[in-house]
């Protein structure tokens, strides 16, 4: 098996690798406007300036003087993913003008290349993109020899990702290739996000990003800011260890962000990546890419909690009896699997419950209200059971908390029926709340009682209206953020065997969760 981990790779990652920022905007001023921005406030050294955003024809004597930073000029058609609205003849002009007047960069696609000779000092990007798949290696041999005979600088091969190894097959060129001739390669897409942020480990000069997260000029993109300041895509070198995250959606996971500030906190050389897995992805994924890349460990979300047992060595008793893994830690062929979740949320409700009733197990006898029966509260109720609370489970669908109720012998209420009865403990563990519906409360706020603990599993946004109401009402309240850091925290320690750094990454959540709204 192909092996293009750290230890497999037989040359050095490009010394010159770069982030290329793409601005693509309807007028000349706010094209301008935002490449001073990124260059000489964010700091971004190459920019791509994408003229068939602008909604006149480019003039290239506003565009082009006084350049902060070295630029490539790039004018995509229609059916090349932009959004030229002129003729071609007016398009090759534009290439050839912004090559006289001495741009860095051109970017020329394969069938314009021979068209556009070289002149000055420009350097030719002569670029590939396919937006359905990933050519086998094979294909993409050819095509990168193709691409190659055209008098390039650069060859850019983008390729959409149709399944997580296609990100494998693009470093896998860049391993064959990138010695030869300067190459830029990676996957587009969400499930080719790896490829983008790891190219330059398997010797790719660029990588491309957006300037904005409102402006993804291609799938897939990431911003330029989280390039740098998430992923830190400058220090991945080949000794960088890779951890991730797995899901399907994974585009709102904030554990990129908690992870890696806590990386770079600690100084170490690893780096933590979502990778979008779906279902019938997950095999291939743990069989080939995990290995392939070398993986030390993964946070594992919904739906692959259950489905990723039958991936593991071992994994602990309280797994066993939650039903669900989500973090599994690799160590050579050796993949253990535990629930830092359950763990997680024990230690917030201990830590907030202490402060409301001041005894050594605070859990204890309570009476506890548990809203929803899906994972996350299957790993409260089992952490609750542990402590000796008295639970009560109610799900909108009853079967789903009949059969939680039965597993751990729990209390069954029926979902009309929550707020008639005393607790001492409500525990939200329902979607409810969460972005985008903001405005939603699982439990009535008006029936909160002052004496009340409430903890709600919901961490974006952290307060949630069922927490705002319990404050209002005068109850304890421990949020979801408090437990989402916690099992953070653990993971970070099953995975780096490190004590993880508890301010920093509660306050990269609280910094995600403000900004992040999807
Ligand atoms: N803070 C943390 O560290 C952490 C960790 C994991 C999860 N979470 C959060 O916990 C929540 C649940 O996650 P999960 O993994 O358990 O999800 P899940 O397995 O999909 O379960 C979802 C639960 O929400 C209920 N639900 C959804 N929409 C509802 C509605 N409109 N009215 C009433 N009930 C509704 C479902 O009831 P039905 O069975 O009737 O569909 C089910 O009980 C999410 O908000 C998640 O972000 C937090």
């Amino acid at each position: 098996m192909w092996c293009g981990c750290a230890s497999g790779l037989s040359h050095e990652p490009g010394e010159d690798a770069m982030i290329c920022v793409s601005v693509g905007r309807g007028s000349h001023r706010h094209l301008l406007s935002e490449r001073k921005f990124l260059a000489e406030t964010l700091g971004a050294k190459l920019v791509e300036m994408r003229l068939d955003y602008l909604q006149r024809v480019p003039e290239l004597s506003q565009l082009l003087p006084g350049r902060e930073v070295p630029v490539v000029v790039t004018c995509r058609r229609k059916s090349d993913g932009g959004g030229w609205n002129y003729s071609e003849e007016q398009r090759l002009v534009t290439l050839r003008s912004a090559i006289a007047a001495g741009v860095e960069f051109v970017d020329l696609e394969e069938d314009i290349a021979k068209k556009i000779p070289r002149y000055g000092k420009t350097k030719r990007i002569i670029s590939y993109h396919d937006f359905l798949s990933t050519p086998s290696d094979e294909e993409l041999d050819e095509i990168h020899e193709h691409l190659s005979a055209m008098d390039a600088d650069i060859v850019k091969i983008a390729t959409m990702a149709r399944e997580p190894s296609d990100n494998l097959r693009i470093f896998k060129l860049l391993l064959r290739k990138a010695k030869q001739k300067p190459t830029a390669a990676f996957c587009m897409g969400e499930l080719g996000v790896p490829s983008r942020i790891l190219c330059g480990r398997y010797g790719s000069v660029l990588t491309y990003c957006s300037g904005n997260a409102e402006r993804l000029l291609a799938p897939g993109q990431l911003t330029f800011q989280s390039m740098v300041q998430t992923y830190r895509y400058d220090q991945i070198n080949q000794e960088t260890e890779i951890f991730g995250v797995i899901g399907d959606p994974i585009a709102h996971s904030l554990s990129p962000q908690i992870h890696n500030a806590a990386f770079e906190q600690l100084k170490m050389n690893c780096v933590y990546i979502p990778f979008r897995i779906l279902p019938t992805d997950l095999h291939s994924f743990m069989r080939e890419v995990v290995p392939a890349l070398g993986i030390r460990g993964i946070s594992v979300t919904i739906p692959h909690k259950e489905a990723i047992i039958e991936y593991l060595d071992k994994y602990d008793g309280a797994a066993q009896n939650i039903g669900a893994v989500n973090t599994v830690m690799i160590d050579g062929h050796q993949r253990v699997g535990v629930n830092t979740d359950y763990r997680g949320v024990l230690e917030s409700l201990e830590v907030g419950c202490r402060e409301r009733w001041n005894v050594e197990n605070p859990l204890a006898g309570r009476r506890t209200l548990v809203l929803g029966a899906g994972g996350v509260s299957h790993a409260i109720c089992y952490g609750l059971n542990r402590r000796g609370a008295r639970v009560t489970v109610t799900n909108r669908t009853l079967s789903r908390a009949q059969e939680l109720g039965t597993r751990l012998n729990l209390e069954v209420i029926e979902w009309d029926k929550r707020d008639r009865a005393e607790y001492d403990l409500l525990i939200n563990a329902t979607r409810v709340g969460m972005y985008p519906n903001v405005n939603d409360t699982p439990y009535p706020v008006a029936k909160l009682n002052p004496t009340m603990v409430v903890f709600d599993a919901v961490y974006n946004p952290e307060n949630t209206l069922l927490i705002k109401g319990a404050q209002q009402k005068g109850c304890t309240t421990i949020t979801g953020v408090d437990m989402f850091v916690r099992q953070a925290m653990l993971q970070f320690n099953g995975f780096t065997r490190r004590e993880a750094p508890y301010a920093v990454m509660r306050e990269a959540i609280k910094r995600a969760t403000s900004v992040v709204r999807y």
